[in-house]
């Protein structure tokens, strides 16, 4: 797919003030700094229309993005951050959790999970609460251009073999860079096969 027109509509405190609920819409999660909004800017090809910093904690709200005039794509606020306050770490997983659960266009949640890392407990958590909820979900893989292949392919394989102790298939996977662009294609081409399959 190509993207021919990417604009930003708005930003929202909670999923019942974002736009009405009539085009597929696509959500980015994850912990903080795990590279969502970098990968909202390397898919669209626009630099800086997802603000992105090397301070977690930059997304705060849920972001909406209007794509060639017919799909959304959001920017989600990450978890897990320990470094702010118990009180807005809840709060961030309450917008979280509400817009997930009863964003009725969503279509595809993609979690992304920090390519260098073990599985962390809080990722596991969030991807059974979804389970859970029937929520349906993808898994992209970011930052893979910090690893050296076999370590990367190393990582990626823990991370399935992980998955399958507590579910029975795995989920459609993305491995990423967004310096190198890599997975650019396989995402654009996944969104565009559901916008074609997914009816509401
Ligand atoms: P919050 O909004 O705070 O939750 O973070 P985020 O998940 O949106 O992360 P963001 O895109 O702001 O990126 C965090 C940091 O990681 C920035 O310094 C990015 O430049 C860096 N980063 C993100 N993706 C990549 C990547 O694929 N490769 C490399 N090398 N750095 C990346
Ligand atoms: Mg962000």
């Amino acid at each position: 797919m190509n993207i021919v027109s990417a604009e930003f509509l708005q930003s929202n405190v909670s999923y019942d003030k974002c736009p009405e609920p009539n085009m597929h819409e696509y959500a980015f999660v994850g912990r903080s700094n795990v590279g969502k909004s970098s990968l909202i800017n390397m898919l669209l090809e626009r630099k800086q229309i997802a603000k992105t910093s090397q301070t977690p904690g930059k997304t705060q709200l849920i972001n909406h993005f209007l794509i060639n005039g017919k799909w959304y794509l959001v920017d989600l606020p990450g978890y897990g951050f320990a470094k702010i306050s118990k009180s807005k770490r809840g709060e961030f997983s309450r917008i979280i959790k509400d817009y997930t659960e009863f964003r009725q266009n969503l279509v595809c949640l993609f979690v992304l999970v920090d390519s260098r890392h073990k599985p962390q407990n809080n990722d596991l958590n969030f991807l059974e609460w979804l389970g859970e909820k029937g929520i349906p979900f993808a898994i992209i893989f970011t930052k893979t251009d910090k690893l050296a292949k076999s370590v990367k392919e190393k990582n990626i394989e823990d991370y399935k073999n992980e998955l399958l102790t507590d579910w029975e298939t795995l989920p459609e996977m993305f491995i990423t860079s967004s310096e190198t662009g890599l997975g650019r294609e396989d995402i654009l081409n996944y969104i565009e096969k559901l916008n074609k399959e997914v009816k509401f």
